[in-house]
């Protein structure tokens, strides 16, 4: 009994300190060890001199090296199985793997499209915080506390406070980068201002609680109401085509003094009446305006001395029209084929 121990153990160390790296020496191990005249089947001869009432448990510390050895052969074989195989025999030939490319957004087009327009007329991008206080959301914009025109701009807040000038809220227009802009910069002042909006309504086909907007704002001395239909009637022309029509529409913003809508004719059925243009040929587009002198004052310009006019429009409503989108939650839901069927713009 003490032999067949001894020998175990000496076996053991052995195993211990085999090397084995490669398939071929885990099968030498397998036949060394484990094969039909392997030194397991050898062990068995220690099984004949062994006392008849020691032979159950010498045949148990024989089974649990066998078990041992076995254990080691598996992890060995799967360790090994894990390693890259070897290189197979490449067609270089072969037409590769094309890369599939992704797609402009369209908002992203519209964007750029528009940016490209304003560009040439002389308007840089600017672009403000989505995170604002009431200051330059509301306030300063001509929209104290009260005003009736805050209720129109569902509002969700970051935080509410009974003191208004505290609030933080998510903006609800592109306008508070009009307030960002004349208060660091001094007129002349020609920008065009792109954003993501937010505002507190249900989520249908026609609204949702986040939207974007491009601004515009354009301040120097004798800016009139002639510059604001020019720049709108061009931008319209360059992006619409020269086919489309505009009209303005006398309308109020607290901002603007004199404001306006403007619409264009319906490009989807082409002016003759449709759902889009609710069967009048005429779809608003954006609100304009001249900017009010209280809000000129509120960053120390002089009205007087300087006059503006502002501008703000929907990017969803322009790709609508441009696109035929007609609804509004297909711009968010990454829904791979509403994106690429966009892939050639
Ligand atoms: N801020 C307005 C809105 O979100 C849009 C707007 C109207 C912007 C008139 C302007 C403007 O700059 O002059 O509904």
């Amino acid at each position: 009994m003490e032999k067949l121990i001894d020998e175990i153990n000496h076996l053991k160390l052995n195993i211990q300190a085999e090397v084995i790296d490669n398939a071929q020496k885990i099968e030498e191990f397998r036949i060394k060890y484990l094969g039909t005249k392997g030194i397991l089947k050898n062990l068995m001869i220690f099984l004949k001199d062994i006392p008849i009432h020691q032979k159950p448990q010498a045949g148990q510390i024989l089974n649990d090296f066998k078990f041992m050895v076995e254990e080691k052969y598996k992890t060995l074989k799967e360790s090994f199985s894990q390693e890259p195989e070897p290189l197979q025999q490449f067609d270089y030939s072969l037409p590769g793997t094309p890369f599939k490319l992704g797609s402009k957004h369209p908002l992203r087009i519209v964007l750029d499209d528009l940016t490209l327009i304003f560009n040439k007329m002389g308007f840089s991008i600017e672009e403000g915080p989505e995170i604002e206080d009431d200051w330059h959301n509301f306030e300063s914009m001509n929209l104290p506390e009260f005003h009736p025109a805050r209720d129109m701009q569902d509002t969700f807040y970051i935080k509410k406070s009974t003191d208004v000038t505290q609030n933080v809220l998510l903006r609800t227009h592109t306008s508070n980068t009009q307030a960002r802009i004349m208060e660091k910069h001094k007129p002349p002042i020609r920008v065009a201002c792109p954003g993501r909006v937010y505002r507190n309504e249900a989520v249908s086909a026609r609204s949702h609680c986040f939207f974007h907007q491009i601004e515009l704002l354009y301040i120097d001395k004798h800016v009139s109401f002639v510059d604001l239909k020019q720049t709108l009637y061009y931008f319209v022309k360059e992006y619409f085509g020269d086919d489309v029509n505009i009209r303005f529409r006398p309308s109020y913003f607290p901002f603007t003094e004199p404001s306006a809508e403007m619409d264009i004719s319906c490009i989807i059925c082409n002016a003759q009446g449709c759902n889009i243009c609710k069967h009048t040929g005429w779809v608003e587009i954006l609100g304009s305006g001249m900017v009010h002198p209280k809000v000129l004052q509120n960053f120390h310009i002089d009205p007087e001395l300087y006059t503006g006019f502002a501008a703000g429009m929907g990017l969803e409503r322009i790709a609508q029209l441009k696109y035929q989108v007609n609804d509004l939650r297909l711009y968010s839901q990454n829904d791979i084929r509403f994106l690429k069927q966009f892939s050639s713009l």
